[in-house]
């Protein structure tokens, strides 16, 4: 048995077209449909319609997550969950989540048209805010339904406009009255664009997920003082920018050290206050994104950075004050569900290695609480991703569906 491929590639260029924008740098069309905006509240609508129309009872909880229920033929016994996120970075491709989400409707559309009934009751399922980009934190509506985050916490978070959670739940129509908890599903799938290089670079058609690796984001808010470029002593100056750009550039430092094992570090936001050529920035806003597969690395490199921040404060005569506002460790996934995903590729002859995961996902949240598989397919362009050049053919697409069908089946009976 195998997915409707074209049906799966269309149902990712019609949510694609939600949140479209013209990417100035390249020319080409991207995705725009950041966390809790009028555009996700569209795709958010289209998913559910989509749901509906595929015969799923549908519910939404109070962190705005949706789920869409097929019923088993003993509909007691726990569901198999097959979920991602719809939500996306401000200048996105089509597949980051949307392949995992619209994978699991296609594997509902796939056994409704052979009028296929399974043991266990299937649930597709959309997490809120898996970017993490405009509330700060990642797999948010994930991380509330497992239990990770207290849903008022959750609620109270604001965006750099100020704006809460909650109020902009409720704004797109999203503040669902489910309970946020879910009770713990007989397994968790979630297919997903690889997001880098290694598959297509090994020429495989499938990754197994083995886990996902730690992750931790800090936001600084560096002060010093803001005064004249042409007039102001270099010696006097308190300079905000200065500071930020010595952070950034002691985590390849640190990473060209070899003491930190496999780290990775990005600086992906500096917003400097004015911001204009001929003032010493008095302030800056910056992220550190820091990931590595080991957790006593990561916990090395973290401390590394802290220690670094109060040095440079010192020397630079600026104040740093920073929040932690994502930490979640390396997390592994369940053997037997691995084992299925791989024995699914086999099955398909399909390609297929041990893969871990560079960047967060919802199924991490899952992996908490019951055995979670994941299924990579190789992206295009080095696996180019969070920009719109990304790109995963039908092929690839299909093959990671399929294998999302045969052990989503495999769970379920
Ligand atoms: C989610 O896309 C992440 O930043 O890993
Ligand atoms: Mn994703
Ligand atoms: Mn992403």
């Amino acid at each position: 048995m195998h997915i409707d491929s074209a049906r799966l590639y269309r149902s990712i260029d019609d949510l694609g077209r939600i949140g479209a924008y013209t990417d100035a740098d390249s020319g080409l069309q991207g995705v725009n449909r950041l966390a809790l905006t009028a555009a996700d509240g569209e795709g958010r609508r289209h998913v559910v319609a989509r749901m509906h129309a595929l015969g799923l009872t549908v519910t939404v909880d109070a962190i705005g997550n949706v789920y869409g229920r097929r019923p088993g033929r003993n509909d007691a016994l726990a569901p198999v969950m097959i979920g991602s996120h719809i939500d996306s970075v401000p200048t996105a491709g089509r597949f980051d989540g949307c392949l995992g989400v619209l994978g699991g409707l296609e594997v509902i559309a796939t056994l409704n048209d052979r009028n296929l009934a399974t043991e266990r009751p299937l649930v597709v399922a959309f997490f809120t805010d898996e970017e993490g980009c405009r509330f700060g934190t990642d797999m948010l509506g994930s991380a509330v339904a497992t239990g990770r985050l207290p849903l008022e916490e959750a609620w109270s978070l604001t965006d750099l406009g100020g704006k809460r959670v909650r109020d902009e739940l409720d704004a797109i129509g999203f503040l669902g009255d489910a309970p946020v908890l879910v009770a713990p599903p007989h397994a968790y799938l979630e297919c997903h664009v690889e997001q880098g290089p290694i598959l297509a670079a090994k020429g495989l058609q499938i990754g197994v997920l083995s886990g996902v690796q730690a992750i931790s984001w800090h936001e600084l808010t560096i002060r010093g003082t803001s005064a004249h470029a042409g007039t102001t002593p270099m010696e006097l100056r308190r300079d905000a920018g200065v500071a930020a750009a010595r952070i950034n550039l002691h985590l390849r430092e640190m990473i060209a050290s070899g003491r930190f094992g496999e780290m990775r570090a990005t600086m992906g936001c500096i917003q400097p206050h004015p911001g204009l050529v001929n003032i010493v920035p008095g302030r800056v806003i910056a992220t550190v994104d820091l990931r590595n597969p080991d957790d006593a690395a990561m916990g090395d490199s973290e401390a590394g950075i802290i220690g670094f921040y109060d040095r440079v404060a010192a020397e630079e005569h600026v104040g740093i004050t920073w929040r932690q506002t994502a930490r979640t460790p390396s997390v592994a996934f369940d053997p037997d569900v691995r084992a299925r995903v791989a024995a699914a590729a086999d099955a398909l002859g399909l390609s297929h290695a041990p893969i871990i995961s560079g960047a967060g996902h919802d199924a991490q949240e899952f992996a908490r609480i019951c055995p979670v598989g994941m299924v990579f397919v190789p992206g295009e362009f080095d696996g180019i991703s969070h920009n719109p050049r990304e790109l995963s053919t039908p092929e690839a697409c299909a093959n990671g569906v399929d294998v999302l069908l045969r052990v989503a089946l495999g769970l379920a009976e």
